[in-house]
């Protein structure tokens, strides 16, 4: 299709609006959007729960209860007014029918598809035979597809009822402040761009950890595992800020052209690179299936075969029910050609290590001498920044950015390709899978992946 450039969307329509991800992130981010930007569209909810608009103003209610608050009685009262709720199932021509009167005189709606995947194409085609879709945007989250073969039939389906300026993908960890801060630190400085080549750098990490299992959505995710949960969107996107060429020039294409270009250098990964843990208990979550042999821990061994990267190794790893949450990044620097001072120092003495989450920090690693009349030092870290979590919780941020028609915190098609070609050749059983005890680091084959590379870095708790 072709691009329709339109200003601010008119209306907002979340499918999937008694879901887990409308009661965690969709509300409490509407709310923040009502408070602080003073949204005032119609807000419509549409689902199959055969509620009531209370019932609906009810949960959105329980949501801000239960994530953060909602202090502000006046935006409290606003949102509420805004809330609109269209019941029925995404098969029946009728729910759109219902859904166009609901909208009104809106001119330009924007639809988000809190569903799952396997719904994105029914609903769109259902958006565009009922009218909604002309001059609508699509907001939809990842994963996009399954596999590299079926992102690719998304997209065509997806194509057929809206243009690609109107689709909006969302990756959470790409409205995070500390990932751009990645890029702003890389770039508004001139410090370190001399470093960040195959000269310099010895190793990266990148270490996504959290504390707890799979919670409540263990059929969600007995479908996804960490790799296409978090690895193949999320800790992509990282490595893809971590180490892409500056963008050229002003426009917001820039940046995500040169993500795209690095993520194409990155070799697919092969099964001897990868190794894959299930914590103890998993199979006992409701939605799981008894013999799952879904991972909740990947970790993984990158390359990246452009001039500046090279021969440089580059370790992910990201699991559920490990000792803590945070992710960290490492990038470690090689040491001198020799140990003027005779010391063992470790590889770790030289290092950035930038802190996505919970709180917020970048350190720099460096060796100081030990006061005395002998030549040895010891490791510091000096601290550029460190604060708590950051002050625009991501889908606030995106949600924002999306009604208003900013598409550079979102990910694009080609960056989904290049994604999934990645880990394409490895998902589901490919490689074996190992048990861990939870509230450990993962399988110990994870120490043997990084081997002489390694140790890998356990982030620690957060000082902010
Ligand atoms: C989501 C994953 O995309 O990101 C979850 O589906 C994961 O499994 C979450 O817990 C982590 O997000 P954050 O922002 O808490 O790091």
């Amino acid at each position: 299709m072709t691009e329709v450039d339109d200003p601010h969307s008119d209306a907002l329509v979340i499918f999937g609006a008694t879901g887990d991800l409308a009661y965690k992130q969709i509300f409490p981010a509407l709310y923040g959007l009502v408070r602080d930007e003073g949204l005032a569209v119609p807000i419509i909810g549409v689902a199959k729960q055969g509620w009531s608009l209370d019932q609906f103003k009810a949960r959105a209610h329980d949501s801000l209860d239960k994530h953060g608050g909602a202090a502000d009685a006046d935006a409290l009262g606003r949102l509420m007014n805004q809330l609109r709720y269209v019941d029925g199932d995404y098969n029946d021509g009728e729910t759109f029918a219902a859904l166009r009167r609901e909208l009104g005189g809106s001119q330009r709606p924007l639809h988000y598809l809190a569903i799952p995947p396997s719904l994105f194409g029914v609903v769109a085609g259902a958006l565009a035979q009922s009218g909604c879709a002309q001059h609508g945007r699509l907001v939809i989250e990842k994963p996009f597809g399954h596999n590299a073969q079926s992102a690719h039939e998304l997209d065509a389906i997806l194509d057929q009822h809206f243009a690609e300026a109107n689709i909006f993908r969302i990756d959470h960890y790409l409205g995070k402040e500390p990932v751009q801060n990645i890029l702003y630190t890389r770039f508004a400085n001139p410090l370190f761009e001399p470093l960040w080549n195959r000269l310099y750098v010895r190793s990266i990490q990148i270490t996504m950890a959290e504390d707890f299992g799979v919670q409540d959505r263990g059929r969600f995710y007995d479908e996804t595992g960490a790799m296409r949960d978090v690895v193949q969107n999320h800790l992509l996107q990282v490595l893809a800020h971590l180490t892409m060429d500056p963008p050229s020039g002003d426009d917001h294409e820039s940046t995500r052209d040169q993500r795209a270009e690095v993520l194409k250098s990155v070799r697919p990964l092969d099964a001897a690179h990868v190794v894959r843990g299930q914590y103890v208990g998993y199979r006992a979550v409701p939605g799981v299936r008894p013999n799952s042999t879904v991972e909740t821990f990947v970790a993984v061994k990158l390359a990246i075969d452009n001039w500046r990267w090279s021969g440089v190794p580059i370790y992910i790893r990201a699991g559920k029910a490990l000792p803590l949450t945070a992710a960290e990044v490492i990038v470690e620097f090689k040491r001198p050609p020799r140990e003027t001072f005779g010391e063992h120092v470790p590889t770790s003495s030289s290092h950035m290590r930038l802190r996505i989450g919970p709180d917020v920090a970048i350190g720099l690693g460096v060796r100081v001498k030990t006061p005395g009349e002998r030549m040895v030092g010891h490791d510091v870290e000096l601290i550029l920044t460190e604060r708590p979590g950051s002050d625009l919780p991501p889908y606030q941020r995106l949600l924002g950015d999306a009604m208003r028609g900013i598409r550079d915190l979102f990910t694009r098609q080609d960056l989904v390709d290049a994604q999934w070609r990645i880990v394409n050749d490895v998902l589901d059983n490919v490689t074996p899978l190992h048990t861990y005890e939870q509230g450990t680091w993962g399988p110990a084959e994870a120490a043997e992946l990084i081997g002489a590379d390694g140790p890998w870095y356990d982030p620690k708790p957060g000082n902010a």
